[in-house]
């Protein structure tokens, strides 16, 4: 059954802590407003069937000049999927998914076309580098919106990119191919609480840039969001450098993890890859 317009202005409310005024938004659409990360899995298989279908639908998403610079990895084996959960050690709804993606950057398909065609490859740099990232983000971010609109669920995992000296050689990526992120998929077991996001006016910006109005509206939102789920101290960011304490809202939680350089040796490891990122 479709959702109604106070269906939507529910799933609003849930999404900002806000009322949402004079906004249009098809019904129609009121699923994807209502998406959010599935951390945990039931025990059925997906199918090879569906499965391609939705990466048909990823590959879909638009590509930097069509130029198409991303592979992904299908995952299946649990014993695999298990090395990388383990590595993490900390998320496992990894090991509990039945389907792990690896989206990959890949600047190698391009050198090799070069190849074929007897040109140098004379693009390894950081623009590469960057068309490629985007390319993998929006075809996974298809991905995930298709299978959110059928009822799968999934979670990105960055951490790959925490042990991606391990995991580059379990998958065999070539130089050139980089992990962005991975992806678990599964049908869900439950669902998790709406995350609230900022309200759009910080980060919607019309005609200039203008983030003069953002502290306060940061502070409201971090009011809201704390009475609704407040940041607990057992999972607040970099608790070895600021010990936990109560009352940290979600721009305190984000400074103190912006705060503490992460994978800073991420453009080592790219250069190891092949990567120039001149
Ligand atoms: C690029 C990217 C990497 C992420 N990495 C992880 C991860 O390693 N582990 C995890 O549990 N969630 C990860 N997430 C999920 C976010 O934590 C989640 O999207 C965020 O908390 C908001 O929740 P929501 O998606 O349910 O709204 C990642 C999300 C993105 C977009």
């Amino acid at each position: 059954m479709d959702p109604t317009a106070a269906d939507v202005a529910t799933l609003w409310q849930a999404r900002f802590g806000t009322a949402p005024g004079a906004v249009e938004l098809p019904p129609a659409l009121a699923a994807l407003l209502d998406r959010r990360v599935a951390r945990r899995y039931r025990a059925e298989p997906v199918s090879d069937a569906l499965l391609d279908g939705l990466l048909a639908v990823a590959q879909s998403a638009p590509s930097k000049s069509d130029l198409q610079q991303y592979s992904v990895v299908v995952m299946r084996d649990p014993a695999r999927i298990k090395r990388i959960a383990d590595w993490i050690g900390t998320m496992p709804w990894i090991a509990s998914a039945p389907v792990f993606l690896v989206w990959c950057a890949d600047m190698r398909r391009g050198v090799r076309l070069c190849d074929m065609h007897g040109m140098p490859h004379a693009n390894n740099n950081l623009d590469t580098f960057l068309n490629g990232a985007v390319d993998c983000a929006l075809a996974m971010g298809q991905f995930i919106t298709a299978a959110e609109l059928i009822g799968l669920g999934t979670c990105p995992i960055s951490y790959v990119r925490s042990h991606i000296e391990k995991v580059t050689p379990l998958l065999g990526l070539p130089p050139g191919v980089f992990p962005v992120s991975g992806l678990t998929v599964g049908w869900p077991d439950g669902r998790r609480p709406t995350s609230m996001r900022l309200p759009p006016s910080v980060v919607v910006h019309r005609e200039r840039y203008d983030d003069s109005a953002m502290p306060d509206a940061v502070r409201a939102y971090d009011e809201r969001r704390h009475a609704r789920e407040p940041v607990a101290p057992a999972s607040q960011k970099s608790r070895d450098v600021y010990p936990p304490r109560e009352g940290v809202g979600w721009s305190e939680n984000s400074a103190r993890q912006l705060s503490v350089p992460e994978r800073f040796g991420f453009s080592a490891y790219l250069k190891t890859r092949g990567f120039d990122l001149a």
